[in-house]
């Protein structure tokens, strides 16, 4: 089978910084595949150029097999994305957040009314229907921007730091969710820096840092590698880089 995405050499520039230093990594079907690595690695940037909110400096990225390059449109189509930034629309009701949003992917008012329903149970946001974004918790704007990530059933779903800032029950909530989804079989990217986090959600992951990827393997290949089974991601890290991934 081939993978549902793979990244050649992708690279990014800032001026003279290279915050993504040509990584490659393939995402195999229904696994959760992370990318684990301390503020500044790189994460959000590759995030930002698998959904095209960013130009590439160089090499690609394709889903299932259309490339960011050639064919964006197409890309943004079968993904679902959920920002680091909680860039909901302040102006609009939870429902018309999510109705508003399933219009980038041209779904018919009466479709997309049916599929917000649906998402605002699943995600218990009920009783918030008609309030507006600033009323919600910061955990309850983390589940809408899950909820509107679904919107238009993508085939792959892109989560960046889904759970930076929450307390450790909405953290757990968003867990329940991420597992329930990867039960159903979806595709997700992950990007964290909870060591917590990868060991528990990540089929596979590599360990980024300085725009390179420095290790791959499943969360128990790099911990019996690096520790002789003895220990966490984060101590691997350490061991990798010298650096502590919670120095920040
Ligand atoms: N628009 C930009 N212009 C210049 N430099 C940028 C820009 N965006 C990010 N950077 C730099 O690129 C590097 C990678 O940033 P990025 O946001 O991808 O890291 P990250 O791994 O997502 O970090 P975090 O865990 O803090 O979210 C950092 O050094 C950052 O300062
Ligand atoms: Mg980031």
């Amino acid at each position: 089978m081939p993978p549902v995405i793979k990244a050649v050499d992708l690279r990014k520039n800032y001026g003279e910084l290279r915050a993504v230093d040509g990584i490659d990594f393939e995402i195999e079907r229904g696994e959760c595949f992370g990318l684990l690595g301390p503020n500044g690695a790189g994460k959000t940037t590759t995030v930002k150029m698998l959904t095209c909110a960013l130009p590439l400096s160089g090499g690609d990225i394709t889903v299932e097999g259309l490339s960011v390059n050639e064919d964006p449109r197409g890309v943004k189509y079968l993904l679902g994305v959920c920002p680091q930034e909680i860039n909901l629309d302040p102006d609009f009701s939870v429902l018309k957040n999510l109705i508003v949003y399933s219009r980038y992917f041209d779904i018919p008012y009466s479709e997309a009314k049916k599929r917000a329903d649906g998402l605002i149970n699943r995600f218990h946001l009920h009783d918030k229907l008609d309030r507006p974004i600033e009323d919600l918790s910061g955990g309850l704007k983390k589940r809408l921007l899950m909820a509107r990530a679904l919107i238009n059933k993508p085939k792959v779903l892109v989560l960046d730091e889904p759970t930076t800032g929450l307390d450790p029950q909405s953290r757990r909530q968003i867990w329940e969710e991420v597992r329930g989804m990867k039960k159903n079989g979806l595709t997700t990217l992950l990007t964290t820096h909870y060591i917590e986090e990868a060991e528990l959600l990540c089929d596979r992951l590599v360990i980024i840092d300085s725009g390179k990827i420095i290790e791959h393997g499943t969360p128990g290949q790099l911990i019996s590698k690096h520790l002789e089974g003895k220990g966490n991601l984060e101590d691997v890290f350490l061991k990798l880089t010298g650096k502590n991934l919670r120095d920040e």
